[in-house]
Protein backbone atom coordinates (compact mmCIF):
# COMPACT_ATOMS: atom_id res chain seq x y z
CA UNK A 1 0.00 0.00 0.00
CA UNK A 2 1.60 3.64 -0.73
CA UNK A 3 2.67 5.18 2.21
CA UNK A 4 0.24 8.34 1.86
CA UNK A 5 -2.88 5.81 1.75
CA UNK A 6 -1.43 4.36 5.20
CA UNK A 7 -0.47 7.37 6.97
CA UNK A 8 -4.26 8.44 6.16
CA UNK A 9 -5.92 5.16 7.17
CA UNK A 10 -4.11 5.25 10.53
CA UNK A 11 -5.23 8.81 11.12
CA UNK A 12 -8.43 8.05 10.48
CA UNK A 13 -8.26 5.00 12.27
CA UNK A 14 -7.37 6.96 15.53
CA UNK A 15 -9.84 8.69 15.71
CA UNK A 16 -12.47 6.34 14.83
CA UNK A 17 -10.58 3.62 16.88
CA UNK A 18 -11.04 0.81 14.16
CA UNK A 19 -8.41 -0.96 12.51
CA UNK A 20 -7.28 0.90 9.44
CA UNK A 21 -7.87 -2.62 7.55
CA UNK A 22 -11.86 -1.50 7.87
CA UNK A 23 -11.59 1.46 6.19
CA UNK A 24 -11.81 2.13 2.11
CA UNK A 25 -11.52 5.12 0.62
CA UNK A 26 -13.66 6.87 -2.33
CA UNK A 27 -14.03 9.70 -4.39
CA UNK A 28 -16.85 11.52 -2.33
CA UNK A 29 -18.92 9.73 0.54
CA UNK A 30 -22.29 9.14 -1.44
CA UNK A 31 -19.52 6.62 -3.29
CA UNK A 32 -18.26 4.45 -0.14
CA UNK A 33 -22.41 4.39 0.30
CA UNK A 34 -22.92 2.55 -2.18
CA UNK A 35 -19.94 0.79 -2.10
CA UNK A 36 -21.59 -0.82 0.99
CA UNK A 37 -25.03 -1.23 -0.48
CA UNK A 38 -23.74 -3.32 -3.16
CA UNK A 39 -21.66 -5.51 -0.09
CA UNK A 40 -24.81 -5.79 1.68
CA UNK A 41 -26.05 -7.41 -2.05
CA UNK A 42 -29.22 -4.66 -2.05
CA UNK A 43 -30.57 -5.09 -5.68
CA UNK A 44 -33.98 -4.63 -7.82
CA UNK A 45 -37.12 -5.55 -5.52
CA UNK A 46 -35.32 -4.60 -2.36
CA UNK A 47 -36.20 -1.46 0.09
CA UNK A 48 -33.88 1.05 1.73
CA UNK A 49 -35.18 3.39 4.38
CA UNK A 50 -33.88 6.68 4.76
CA UNK A 51 -35.34 10.14 6.18
CA UNK A 52 -37.05 11.97 4.23
CA UNK A 53 -34.64 15.02 5.31
CA UNK A 54 -31.22 14.05 3.72
CA UNK A 55 -29.06 14.73 0.68
CA UNK A 56 -30.04 13.39 -2.70
CA UNK A 57 -27.19 11.78 -3.64
CA UNK A 58 -28.47 9.30 -0.15
CA UNK A 59 -31.06 8.32 -2.33
CA UNK A 60 -29.43 7.97 -5.71
CA UNK A 61 -26.88 5.75 -4.69
CA UNK A 62 -30.18 3.34 -3.21
CA UNK A 63 -31.30 3.93 -7.12
CA UNK A 64 -28.50 3.03 -8.93
CA UNK A 65 -28.72 -0.67 -7.82
CA UNK A 66 -32.69 -0.69 -8.59
CA UNK A 67 -33.32 -0.45 -4.79
CA UNK A 68 -36.08 1.17 -3.94
CA UNK A 69 -35.21 4.08 -1.04
CA UNK A 70 -38.56 4.17 1.55
CA UNK A 71 -38.58 7.74 3.41
CA UNK A 72 -39.44 8.00 7.30
CA UNK A 73 -40.13 11.21 8.45
CA UNK A 74 -37.95 12.71 11.32
CA UNK A 75 -38.23 13.84 14.66
CA UNK A 76 -38.72 17.73 14.87
CA UNK A 77 -36.11 17.81 18.00
CA UNK A 78 -33.14 15.39 16.56
CA UNK A 79 -33.66 16.11 13.04
CA UNK A 80 -32.87 12.31 12.77
CA UNK A 81 -35.62 9.31 11.89
CA UNK A 82 -38.71 8.70 13.73
CA UNK A 83 -38.69 5.70 15.46
CA UNK A 84 -42.33 4.87 15.35
CA UNK A 85 -42.13 5.81 11.81
CA UNK A 86 -39.42 3.30 11.08
CA UNK A 87 -41.11 0.34 12.77
CA UNK A 88 -44.65 1.15 10.12
CA UNK A 89 -41.97 1.57 7.39
CA UNK A 90 -40.46 -1.90 7.66
CA UNK A 91 -41.70 -4.67 5.38
CA UNK A 92 -40.60 -7.87 4.35
CA UNK A 93 -38.67 -6.31 1.61
CA UNK A 94 -36.71 -3.89 3.94
CA UNK A 95 -33.05 -5.01 3.81
CA UNK A 96 -30.90 -1.72 5.29
CA UNK A 97 -31.89 0.78 7.21
CA UNK A 98 -29.43 4.25 6.64
CA UNK A 99 -29.45 5.89 10.22
CA UNK A 100 -28.46 9.99 9.47
CA UNK A 101 -25.95 11.95 12.30
CA UNK A 102 -27.65 15.31 10.77
CA UNK A 103 -25.84 18.34 11.32
CA UNK A 104 -24.05 15.96 14.10
CA UNK A 105 -26.73 14.75 15.72
CA UNK A 106 -26.81 11.36 16.41
CA UNK A 107 -29.79 8.64 15.53
CA UNK A 108 -30.72 7.00 18.59
CA UNK A 109 -28.90 4.21 17.52
CA UNK A 110 -29.64 1.79 20.20
CA UNK A 111 -33.15 1.69 19.34
CA UNK A 112 -32.60 1.68 15.46
CA UNK A 113 -30.10 -1.45 16.26
CA UNK A 114 -32.69 -3.32 18.06
CA UNK A 115 -35.26 -2.40 15.48
CA UNK A 116 -33.19 -3.46 12.41
CA UNK A 117 -31.69 -6.62 14.42
CA UNK A 118 -34.65 -8.59 15.42
CA UNK A 119 -36.07 -8.67 11.94
CA UNK A 120 -31.95 -9.26 10.25
CA UNK A 121 -32.23 -6.07 8.89
CA UNK A 122 -28.40 -4.19 7.78
CA UNK A 123 -27.77 -0.80 9.36
CA UNK A 124 -25.36 1.45 8.11
CA UNK A 125 -25.15 4.79 9.92
CA UNK A 126 -24.72 8.00 7.70
CA UNK A 127 -21.51 10.23 9.32
CA UNK A 128 -21.36 12.58 6.31
CA UNK A 129 -21.72 15.41 9.38
CA UNK A 130 -20.11 13.57 12.47
CA UNK A 131 -17.01 12.85 12.13
CA UNK A 132 -14.96 13.13 15.28
CA UNK A 133 -18.08 13.43 17.54
CA UNK A 134 -19.29 10.68 19.91
CA UNK A 135 -22.49 8.87 20.27
CA UNK A 136 -22.56 7.17 24.43
CA UNK A 137 -18.88 7.75 24.43
CA UNK A 138 -18.06 5.68 21.06
CA UNK A 139 -16.92 7.24 18.61
CA UNK A 140 -19.78 8.11 15.64
CA UNK A 141 -19.88 5.61 12.91
CA UNK A 142 -18.92 2.73 15.17
CA UNK A 143 -22.18 1.41 15.76
CA UNK A 144 -23.58 -0.17 12.98
CA UNK A 145 -22.85 -2.96 10.65
CA UNK A 146 -21.06 -0.36 8.54
CA UNK A 147 -20.14 3.98 8.20
CA UNK A 148 -19.69 6.31 5.79
CA UNK A 149 -18.08 9.86 5.89
CA UNK A 150 -17.50 12.64 3.97
CA UNK A 151 -14.95 14.83 3.68
CA UNK A 152 -16.22 17.65 1.30
CA UNK A 153 -15.54 21.39 1.37
CA UNK A 154 -18.20 21.83 4.34
CA UNK A 155 -17.65 18.40 6.06
CA UNK A 156 -15.70 18.09 9.52
CA UNK A 157 -12.63 18.41 8.02
CA UNK A 158 -12.45 18.55 4.26
CA UNK A 159 -10.05 17.11 1.23
CA UNK A 160 -12.70 19.10 -1.19
CA UNK A 161 -14.06 16.61 -1.98
CA UNK A 162 -13.94 12.89 -0.78
CA UNK A 163 -15.15 9.83 1.65
CA UNK A 164 -14.59 6.89 3.01
CA UNK A 165 -16.53 3.83 4.56
CA UNK A 166 -16.08 1.91 7.71
CA UNK A 167 -16.96 -1.79 7.98
CA UNK A 168 -18.10 -3.08 11.30
CA UNK A 169 -19.66 -6.48 10.52
CA UNK A 170 -16.59 -8.38 8.98
CA UNK A 171 -19.32 -10.49 6.89
CA UNK A 172 -18.56 -7.84 4.61
CA UNK A 173 -15.40 -7.72 4.10
CA UNK A 174 -14.69 -9.89 1.14
CA UNK A 175 -17.14 -8.34 -0.87
CA UNK A 176 -15.72 -4.52 -0.43
CA UNK A 177 -12.01 -6.12 -0.91
CA UNK A 178 -13.30 -7.66 -3.87
CA UNK A 179 -14.73 -4.65 -5.97
CA UNK A 180 -11.42 -2.20 -4.46
CA UNK A 181 -9.71 -2.95 -7.71
CA UNK A 182 -12.91 -2.28 -10.02
CA UNK A 183 -12.49 1.51 -8.49
CA UNK A 184 -11.77 4.19 -11.16
CA UNK A 185 -8.48 6.41 -10.24
CA UNK A 186 -8.96 9.99 -10.52
CA UNK A 187 -6.92 11.09 -12.99
CA UNK A 188 -4.15 14.10 -13.80
CA UNK A 189 -6.54 16.76 -14.65
CA UNK A 190 -8.74 16.11 -11.69
CA UNK A 191 -6.05 15.93 -9.29
CA UNK A 192 -4.77 19.41 -10.11
CA UNK A 193 -8.35 21.00 -10.64
CA UNK A 194 -8.66 20.09 -7.09
CA UNK A 195 -5.13 21.57 -5.93
CA UNK A 196 -6.23 25.09 -7.59
CA UNK A 197 -9.80 24.71 -5.95
CA UNK A 198 -7.72 24.16 -2.22
CA UNK A 199 -5.98 27.51 -3.34
CA UNK A 200 -8.92 29.03 -4.20
CA UNK A 201 -10.56 28.20 -1.29
CA UNK A 202 -7.81 29.08 0.86
CA UNK A 203 -7.00 32.39 -0.37
CA UNK A 204 -9.87 34.16 -1.90
CA UNK A 205 -12.69 32.56 -0.26
CA UNK A 206 -13.70 34.89 2.95
CA UNK A 207 -16.76 36.09 5.28
CA UNK A 208 -17.50 38.85 2.18
CA UNK A 209 -16.40 36.45 -1.10
CA UNK A 210 -18.51 33.44 0.24
CA UNK A 211 -21.83 33.53 -1.31
CA UNK A 212 -20.63 34.77 -4.92
CA UNK A 213 -17.86 32.45 -4.93
CA UNK A 214 -20.29 29.61 -3.72
CA UNK A 215 -22.91 30.34 -6.66
CA UNK A 216 -19.89 30.69 -8.89
CA UNK A 217 -18.74 27.01 -8.27
CA UNK A 218 -22.46 25.76 -7.71
CA UNK A 219 -22.78 26.90 -11.31
CA UNK A 220 -19.55 25.74 -12.62
CA UNK A 221 -20.29 22.21 -11.20
CA UNK A 222 -23.95 21.86 -12.56
CA UNK A 223 -22.37 22.38 -16.15
CA UNK A 224 -19.80 19.88 -15.14
CA UNK A 225 -17.17 22.49 -15.56
CA UNK A 226 -15.34 22.02 -12.90
CA UNK A 227 -15.29 19.25 -9.94
CA UNK A 228 -18.42 19.75 -8.00
CA UNK A 229 -19.84 18.51 -5.21
CA UNK A 230 -22.93 17.10 -7.42
CA UNK A 231 -22.53 17.34 -11.02
CA UNK A 232 -25.57 18.33 -13.15
CA UNK A 233 -26.88 15.03 -13.66
CA UNK A 234 -27.08 13.87 -10.18
CA UNK A 235 -29.59 16.54 -8.93
CA UNK A 236 -31.75 16.12 -12.46
CA UNK A 237 -32.14 12.41 -13.12
CA UNK A 238 -31.28 8.68 -11.33
CA UNK A 239 -28.80 7.42 -13.94
CA UNK A 240 -25.28 6.46 -12.52
CA UNK A 241 -22.97 8.88 -13.59
CA UNK A 242 -20.17 7.04 -16.35
CA UNK A 243 -17.33 7.75 -13.77
CA UNK A 244 -19.20 7.64 -10.26
CA UNK A 245 -17.61 4.28 -8.83
CA UNK A 246 -14.30 6.41 -8.09
CA UNK A 247 -11.44 5.78 -5.38
CA UNK A 248 -9.81 9.02 -3.99
CA UNK A 249 -6.66 10.27 -5.38
CA UNK A 250 -3.28 10.73 -3.65
CA UNK A 251 -4.40 14.71 -3.29
CA UNK A 252 -6.91 14.21 -1.51
CA UNK A 253 -5.54 12.09 1.08
CA UNK A 254 -2.53 14.55 1.59
CA UNK A 255 -4.96 16.80 2.00
CA UNK A 256 -7.59 14.90 4.94
CA UNK A 257 -3.35 14.48 6.56
CA UNK A 258 -3.17 18.05 6.99
CA UNK A 259 -6.66 19.02 8.17
CA UNK A 260 -7.52 15.95 10.45
CA UNK A 261 -4.71 17.55 12.90
CA UNK A 262 -6.88 20.49 12.84
CA UNK A 263 -10.04 18.46 13.79
CA UNK A 264 -9.55 18.40 17.85
CA UNK A 265 -9.16 22.76 18.10
CA UNK A 266 -11.77 22.93 15.50
CA UNK A 267 -14.28 20.64 17.23
CA UNK A 268 -14.23 22.13 20.77
CA UNK A 269 -14.91 25.19 19.04
CA UNK A 270 -17.81 24.09 17.38
CA UNK A 271 -19.06 23.03 20.75
CA UNK A 272 -19.16 25.84 22.54
CA UNK A 273 -20.72 27.91 19.83
CA UNK A 274 -23.25 25.54 20.31
CA UNK A 275 -23.48 25.78 23.89
CA UNK A 276 -23.54 29.96 23.22
CA UNK A 277 -26.41 29.67 20.89
CA UNK A 278 -28.52 27.43 23.12
CA UNK A 279 -28.15 29.77 26.18
CA UNK A 280 -29.32 32.85 24.26
CA UNK A 281 -31.99 31.06 22.53
CA UNK A 282 -33.23 29.17 25.76
CA UNK A 283 -33.10 32.60 27.51
CA UNK A 284 -35.44 34.33 24.65
CA UNK A 285 -37.83 31.33 24.48
CA UNK A 286 -36.90 30.53 20.73
CA UNK A 287 -36.16 27.00 19.46
CA UNK A 288 -32.67 25.42 19.84
CA UNK A 289 -30.76 22.22 20.40
CA UNK A 290 -32.30 20.21 23.43
CA UNK A 291 -29.72 19.85 26.17
CA UNK A 292 -29.87 16.69 26.74
CA UNK A 293 -28.74 15.84 23.08
CA UNK A 294 -25.56 18.30 23.53
CA UNK A 295 -23.45 15.96 25.38
CA UNK A 296 -20.78 14.11 22.96
CA UNK A 297 -22.53 15.57 19.40
CA UNK A 298 -20.11 17.40 17.41
CA UNK A 299 -22.06 20.43 15.85
CA UNK A 300 -21.32 20.66 12.47
CA UNK A 301 -24.23 23.32 12.23
CA UNK A 302 -26.70 24.49 14.31
CA UNK A 303 -30.53 24.25 13.00
CA UNK A 304 -32.74 26.98 13.75
CA UNK A 305 -35.70 27.19 12.67
CA UNK A 306 -37.07 30.68 11.29
CA UNK A 307 -40.21 32.50 9.94
CA UNK A 308 -39.57 34.42 6.48
CA UNK A 309 -36.58 32.61 6.02
CA UNK A 310 -36.18 34.63 3.06
CA UNK A 311 -36.05 37.82 4.42
CA UNK A 312 -34.04 35.96 7.51
CA UNK A 313 -31.39 35.29 4.77
CA UNK A 314 -31.16 38.73 3.21
CA UNK A 315 -30.29 40.04 6.69
CA UNK A 316 -27.82 37.72 7.30
CA UNK A 317 -25.94 37.94 4.26
CA UNK A 318 -25.80 41.61 4.62
CA UNK A 319 -24.33 41.37 7.93
CA UNK A 320 -21.94 38.66 6.02
CA UNK A 321 -22.73 35.96 8.57
CA UNK A 322 -22.48 32.88 6.40
CA UNK A 323 -25.60 30.64 7.00
CA UNK A 324 -26.20 27.03 5.64
CA UNK A 325 -28.93 25.16 3.60
CA UNK A 326 -28.67 21.57 4.72
CA UNK A 327 -31.86 20.67 4.10
CA UNK A 328 -34.18 23.38 2.56
CA UNK A 329 -35.63 20.68 0.75
CA UNK A 330 -36.27 16.72 2.06
CA UNK A 331 -33.52 15.25 -0.92
CA UNK A 332 -31.74 18.41 -1.24
CA UNK A 333 -30.80 20.17 -3.66
CA UNK A 334 -33.66 18.52 -5.49
CA UNK A 335 -36.67 21.27 -5.21
CA UNK A 336 -40.28 20.59 -6.69
CA UNK A 337 -40.59 17.34 -8.25
CA UNK A 338 -39.08 14.91 -6.24
CA UNK A 339 -41.27 12.03 -7.37
CA UNK A 340 -38.60 10.43 -9.40
CA UNK A 341 -36.44 9.62 -6.17
CA UNK A 342 -40.16 8.39 -4.99
CA UNK A 343 -40.58 11.04 -2.07
CA UNK A 344 -44.33 11.32 -1.15
CA UNK A 345 -44.80 14.98 0.74
CA UNK A 346 -47.68 13.61 2.37
CA UNK A 347 -45.68 11.28 3.80
CA UNK A 348 -43.21 13.37 5.37
CA UNK A 349 -44.91 16.06 7.28
CA UNK A 350 -42.72 17.06 10.02
CA UNK A 351 -39.31 17.20 7.24
CA UNK A 352 -41.72 19.41 5.00
CA UNK A 353 -42.60 22.13 7.69
CA UNK A 354 -38.86 21.74 8.82
CA UNK A 355 -37.40 22.35 5.02
CA UNK A 356 -39.26 25.37 4.96
CA UNK A 357 -38.40 27.07 8.25
CA UNK A 358 -34.46 25.54 8.14
CA UNK A 359 -31.39 27.79 8.57
CA UNK A 360 -27.78 26.14 9.85
CA UNK A 361 -26.21 28.88 11.95
CA UNK A 362 -21.90 28.53 11.78
CA UNK A 363 -20.47 26.93 14.46
CA UNK A 364 -17.10 27.35 13.82
CA UNK A 365 -16.92 30.85 14.67
CA UNK A 366 -13.87 32.71 16.86
CA UNK A 367 -15.91 35.85 17.62
CA UNK A 368 -19.34 34.70 18.37
CA UNK A 369 -20.91 38.34 19.16
CA UNK A 370 -21.47 39.38 15.98
CA UNK A 371 -24.10 36.45 15.71
CA UNK A 372 -25.65 36.88 18.32
CA UNK A 373 -26.30 40.50 18.16
CA UNK A 374 -28.00 39.75 14.40
CA UNK A 375 -29.97 36.88 16.02
CA UNK A 376 -31.24 39.65 18.72
CA UNK A 377 -32.28 41.99 16.58
CA UNK A 378 -33.89 39.62 14.41
CA UNK A 379 -35.64 37.93 17.50
CA UNK A 380 -39.12 37.98 15.70
CA UNK A 381 -38.31 36.18 12.78
CA UNK A 382 -37.37 33.27 15.14
CA UNK A 383 -39.75 30.33 15.93
CA UNK A 384 -41.05 30.28 19.48
CA UNK A 385 -39.62 27.50 21.30
CA UNK A 386 -42.10 24.39 21.22
C1 LIG B 1 -26.56 13.64 4.93
C2 LIG B 1 -25.60 13.50 3.79
N1 LIG B 1 -25.31 12.26 3.35
C3 LIG B 1 -24.45 12.06 2.33
C4 LIG B 1 -23.80 13.11 1.72
C5 LIG B 1 -22.86 12.85 0.58
O1 LIG B 1 -21.52 13.14 0.86
P1 LIG B 1 -20.53 13.39 -0.37
O2 LIG B 1 -20.79 14.77 -0.87
O3 LIG B 1 -19.15 13.25 0.20
O4 LIG B 1 -20.82 12.36 -1.39
C6 LIG B 1 -24.08 14.42 2.14
C7 LIG B 1 -23.42 15.55 1.48
O5 LIG B 1 -23.48 16.68 1.93
C8 LIG B 1 -25.00 14.62 3.20
O6 LIG B 1 -25.30 15.85 3.65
Amino acid sequence: MNKTKRRYKQLLSQYLKCDSEDIFLYWKGRVALYAILKAMGVQKGDEVIVQGYTCVVVANAILYLGAKPVYVDIDSNTYNMNLRKLTEAITNNTKVVICQNTYGLSSNLEEIQKIASEKGIYTIEDCTHGFGGYYRGIPNGSSCDASFFSTQWNKPFSTGIGGFAVIHNHCLMKKMIERENQKISPNFKECIELSIMYFVRGWLVNDITYWSMVNLYRWLSRKNIVIGSSSGEEVTSIRMPNDYFKGMSVTQMKKGIKNIRRLKDVNIRRKKCAAVYTDFLVDKKKNHVKEELFSDHMFLRYPLLVNDRDEFRKKAEREKIILGEWFEAPVYPCYGNMRMWGVKEKDIPVSMDICKKIVNLPTDVKDMKKIISFLEKEIDLIVDEQ
